[in-house]
């Protein structure tokens, strides 16, 4: 599985020694859920979540995206107990800017202080002296990308940064503005924004970064919560005798060279269907027609509109 993962491809995060395969894997999932909470408290089956990461790590895959706020706490101190001591090339990358309500909500918290201390909460969960790469996500929106400065945030991980506490810096849930800003004050190694087959407001932003050797890391790249659903996917994946799911990662793994998958999952069984896809090879024809999929999504709203209005 190892040969076959490197199928992918590798990636280096710019001006870092850090090289990936491009197939990791998204560690949310690993969390549980509690009514309406999601991502909170302990998973169902402790044991299932431990034995998935240690075989994603059998795996190959050497790239984990976390943070400290799924569970809250939960996922990291998983990861610790699976992983640890890590692996010399494993790049465990993590995010910051929320604190979690008691009913469950995403609560903005990027002052100095929640900034600083979010830093700490990971080091410690994750049993690390320092972090390979800590996104900051704009929390203007919590949602999607909206605009505003992420100047002062930004420049707290910076100095946290220099102090050795974080070796490299990325972004989330940004619009370009935001990312052209951070980017007079810091280099910025990856972006985490939402994008999969069907939801494709980044395109330009993605040649964009790949042109600077930025990397591009989609989340929900399944479809998050509710996995992705096309008739054109399903029919693209019948024919060349694979599932759904992993020809939208391995269009994802095409769409563009800078592009990290990180797919979630709480079960060994969709792991190992969804790192196959690192062999997935999807002909022109069926390419072409995956690339036309949001076109057809887009074309199905404006009429849906017209028809209303
Ligand atoms: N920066 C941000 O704001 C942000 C937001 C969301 C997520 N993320 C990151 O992105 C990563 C990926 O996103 P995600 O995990 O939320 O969503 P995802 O990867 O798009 O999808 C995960 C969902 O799909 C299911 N699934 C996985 N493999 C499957 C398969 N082969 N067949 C059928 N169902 C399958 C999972 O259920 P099972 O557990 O049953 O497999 C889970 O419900 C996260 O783990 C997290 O690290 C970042």
């Amino acid at each position: 599985m190892v040969k076959e993962l490197s199928s992918a491809g590798r990636f280096t995060f710019i001006g870092s020694s850090l090289n990936v395969n491009r197939m990791g894997y998204g560690a949310m999932q690993l969390a549980g859920r509690d009514g309406n909470k999601l991502v909170w408290g302990p998973p169902r089956d402790v044991d299932e979540a431990i034995a998935v990461l240690r075989e994603a790590i059998a795996s190959g895959v050497n790239h984990i995206d976390t943070s400290d706020f799924y569970g809250p706490h939960v996922t990291n101190q998983i990861i610790r107990k699976a992983l640890f001591p890590y692996p010399e090339d494993l790049v465990i990358v993590t995010k910051v800017s929320s604190r979690r309500g008691e009913d469950g909500s995403w609560i903005p918290a990027l002052s100095r202080e929640e900034l600083t201390g979010a830093v700490h909460d990971n080091l410690r969960n994750l049993g690390l002296d320092v972090l390979d790469v800590v996104n900051l996500r704009s929390m203007f929106n919590v949602h999607q990308p909206a605009e505003g400065s992420i100047e002062a945030p930004l420049t707290v991980l910076a100095e946290l940064q220099q102090k050795g506490l974080i070796r490299h810096i990325g972004l989330s849930n940004v619009t370009p503005a935001q990312i052209a800003e951070a980017r007079r004050i810091v280099p910025i190694v990856c972006v985490q924004n939402q994008y999969n087959l069907v939801h494709r407001a980044d395109d330009a932003l993605i040649d964009d970064l790949a042109g600077d050797g930025i990397a591009y890391v989609p989340f929900f790249p399944l479809g998050g919560f509710t996995p992705l659903q096309s008739g054109t996917l399903s029919e693209v994946a019948a024919r060349l005798d694979a599932t759904s799911m992993q020809v939208a990662l391995a269009w994802l793994l095409h769409r563009s060279a800078n592009i990290l998958v990180i797919p979630g999952t709480s079960t060994r069984k969709h792991l190992r269907e969804n790192l196959k896809a690192a062999t997935l090879e999807i002909p022109a024809g069926e390419l072409a027609e995956l690339d036309a999929v949001s076109r057809q999504d887009a074309d199905a709203s404006t009429d849906r509109h017209e028809h209303r209005s």
